[in-house]
């Protein structure tokens, strides 16, 4: 299938890479960026960026992986709303508000399933994998209910490049085209629509722009991770934008290894090294422990503005075998302590180091473009009045 996609974007940045490796260079942007320090913890700002981004924007709640087969469902929260994804038998993945049309409570309990039918617990109402009711316990004690009008609350939802994206404002009228920004026909290089899900595992953040920035940088690599996996690491990201959405890629001597290949015969995989980030909250990154193997980073804000929660999803190319798999579990197990133990362990000594410490503002530097570009969109969003102003960002990029 990937023989058939375009790979003159992926191509052309290995070019660039080339060259940045070759010269030893790197494209900086122009200034120094200073951040005002309360975008970190200031309880009015979190509550607008979860209003006016997490509930505005597509965000990418699962994988295809995670429920390939008809029937197969996933339930969780995202910005505080209950979403039910639901494949029906026509292989069609639906969203809705996890929300019964009877009194309200969810009609599936977190986390992935295969349902023929979701039946709420507190009552019975019964509703079809296409969120239509479907019975009524002592359905006469309702009269002449029209069932029509009681299914789930549907939100919009789309499935591309084998990732699922979900807006969970029952209203937005917002184009998932225009978010993208041509960024999936990038990510459908991968065909993750053919991936195997492994596992996933939940860590619990501080901020989640504190959180997402670590995503964006490479910057720290070498310092905070010395022990780890960073000492031999360049501390250098080139970045590349579609809209809001950043790939970042280490201008590594490695890419070097492309010269003297003609680029036809190009691997689609060692084009794809580093790190794709999907805005607002999602990391994808590349590891092969016998077997190619990706970590989705899935960031949801928490409950307050100091607390995030991160969902690690592992999708492998192909199935594992047993000896295959036990390495995969040992880089699950690997990464797990290292997002915790390095990552958000700083980060939740910067957040309430800038809370309480009276520091005005925070550094990006002209290497930190990824950061200063997603800190950027956060703003003209927030300052985006409705979707229509939305959707204007994004046409002018
Ligand atoms: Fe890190």
């Amino acid at each position: 299938m990937n023989k058939v996609l375009d790979r003159s974007e992926l191509s052309a940045m290995v070019r660039n890479g080339m060259a940045h490796a070759k010269a030893h260079t790197l494209a900086k942007v122009p200034d120094v960026v200073a951040l005002p320090a309360d975008r970190y913890f200031d309880p009015a700002i979190f509550a607008s960026e979860v209003e006016r981004i997490f509930k505005r924007v597509p965000l990418l709640l699962a994988v295809t992986a995670e429920m390939p087969k008809p029937g197969d469902f996933k339930a969780l929260e995202a910005a505080g709303v209950p979403v039910l994804l639901s494949r029906g038998q026509d292989g069609v993945v639906r969203a809705f508000v996890n929300s019964c049309s009877h009194r309200g409570t969810n009609v599936a309990a977190e986390g992935r399933g295969n349902a023929r039918r979701f039946m709420c617990p507190y009552h019975g109402w019964t509703f079809t994998q296409k969120g239509e009711l479907m019975g009524i316990a002592s359905a006469d004690d309702f009269g002449d209910i029209d069932k029509s009008c009681y299914g789930l609350t549907p939100l919009r939802v789309t499935e591309r490049a084998g990732l699922i994206w979900v807006i969970v404002n029952p209203d937005s009228t917002f184009s998932f085209d225009a978010f993208l920004s041509g960024y999936d026909k990038l990510l459908a290089h991968y065909g993750f629509a053919d991936w195997h899900f492994h596992s996933s595992q939940v860590i619990q953040g501080p901020n989640w722009k504190i959180a997402y920035d670590g995503y964006l940088d490479f910057y720290h690599l070498p310092v905070l991770h010395k022990n780890t996996f960073g000492e031999q690491m360049l501390n250098q990201a080139l970045y590349y934008a579609w809209g809001p959405h950043q790939r970042v890629q280490a201008p590594s001597p490695d890419l070097l290894n492309f010269e003297g290949i003609a680029e036809e015969d190009w691997s689609t995989e060692d084009m794809l090294n580093g790190v794709w980030t999907v805005f607002p909250h999602i990391s994808i990154a590349n590891f092969n422990s016998g077997v190619r193997t990706v970590m989705i980073s899935q960031l949801l804000p928490g409950a307050t503005v100091d607390t995030s929660v991160t969902t690690q999803i592992f999708l492998t190319a192909k199935v594992p075998d047993a000896a295959e798999a036990a390495l995969v579990d040992g880089q699950c197990a690997f990464l797990e302590h290292v997002v915790r133990d390095e990552d958000y362990a700083t980060g939740f000594r910067q957040q309430a180091a800038l809370k309480n410490g009276g520091r005005k503002h925070v550094l990006f530097g002209r290497n930190e473009g990824g950061a200063q570009r997603f800190h950027q969109w956060v703003d003209r969003l927030i300052a985006a009045a409705d979707d229509d102003a939305l959707e204007q960002l994004f046409v002018s990029g």
